[in-house]
């Protein structure tokens, strides 16, 4: 059920115990990592699970990342596999999350896994989100902390713009330092696949493989519904590629140009990800249209795009 009033904590040492203590007995509380604010419930208690399903208003059950402290707990719920040994030594913890096959009294609610065989796991890197994670001494299941379809959030504060009321507690600890989702890497089929572009460029993940990701073809059934082709929605319209504001648009720049707010004046992908969803909130809140300037398709800006992509998608 939804909670009436949320706490806001910080990432001291009593305020995580509280944290972890309002996990454990199944309620919500949102948390930061490194990519974006997690909306967290623990992971084998179905009743969680579900209350984060409704308080995200999600449509029906997208399939949740599970959290874990460590690599060693996080393959205690997979059939962990060459492949995710060099990816998870790579990257773990970080912005990386492997799709991998359920092991067997894996123990998680198959809420979390919208009943897939596979698990989506990741360790984060944020120094707040692994303590969280060691003093749950569990599985911490958590989609980005946004209401179904609006924009991802990078401060406690747009957690709670978008969400406050309707869970326990939020965990401030100031902005994400990555700014975008997670990598998505499927290691359940044949071939190693980019589930989803995010914020660990899949030209690295490629170089550890030594070989290619394989994309999902646009035939393929949401095997990752972050998917939806409408996601990341402001409220106003948003045109992409767009070399100057028209009347009554606000711009969202990339590189020296004239514009509201800039990705990045110096043109750094990494400094555009890390502002993305914090600049869409800002000029969302201005009640305008929005025109967003090209950002080049490399790297951090195969996710970018995607983002935006889908910020400027058709609505239903
Ligand atoms: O950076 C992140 O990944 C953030 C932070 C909080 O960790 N979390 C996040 O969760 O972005 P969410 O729920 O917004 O996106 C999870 C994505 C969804 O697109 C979902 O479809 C996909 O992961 N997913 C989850 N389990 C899957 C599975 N078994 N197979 C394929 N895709 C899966
Ligand atoms: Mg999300």
């Amino acid at each position: 059920m939804s909670s009436k009033h949320t706490i806001i904590l910080s990432s001291n040492e009593h305020d995580l115990a509280q944290a972890a203590a309002l996990l454990r007995a199944g309620k919500l509380v949102a948390f930061p990592t490194e990519t974006v604010y997690g909306l967290g419930g623990d992971a084998r208690q179905g009743q969680a699970v579900a209350a984060i399903f409704e308080a995200k208003g999600r449509p029906n059950f997208n399939p949740l990342i599970a959290h874990l402290a460590s690599v060693e707990t996080a393959r205690r719920y997979v059939q962990w596999s060459d492949h995710a040994e060099l990816l998870a030594e790579a990257f773990w913890p970080g912005p990386l999350t492997l799709v991998l096959p359920l092991r067997k009294g894996h123990g998680i609610s198959p809420l979390v896994t919208a009943g897939l065989q596979t698990l989506a796991i990741r360790v984060p890197a944020h120094p707040t989100a692994r303590r969280l994670l060691v003093l749950v001494d569990g599985p911490v299941a958590a989609p980005s902390a946004n209401p179904s379809g609006r924009i991802s959030p990078t401060t406690a504060a747009h957690v709670e713009a978008g969400l406050g009321g309707r869970l326990a507690a939020i965990i401030d600890d100031g902005a994400c330092g990555v700014g975008l989702e997670s990598t998505i890497v499927g290691l359940a089929g044949p071939w190693p696949m980019l589930l989803r572009p995010g914020g660990l460029a899949a030209e690295e993940i490629e170089a550890v493989l030594g070989q290619p990701l394989r994309q999902r073809d646009t035939g393929d059934a949401l095997t990752a519904p972050g998917q939806l082709l409408s996601h990341y929605a402001p409220n106003e319209r948003v045109r992409l590629n767009a070399s100057q504001a028209e009347p009554g648009e606000l711009m969202l720049g990339f590189g020296v140009m004239a514009c509201d707010l800039n990705l990045s004046t110096s043109g750094s992908l990494t400094e555009a990800a890390a502002n993305l969803f914090g600049h869409l909130h800002q000029l969302d809140a201005l009640g305008r249209p929005i025109a967003v300037a090209p950002v080049p398709n490399h790297r951090l800006g195969q996710a970018i795009n995607d983002r935006l992509q889908r910020a400027a998608a058709p609505r239903d």
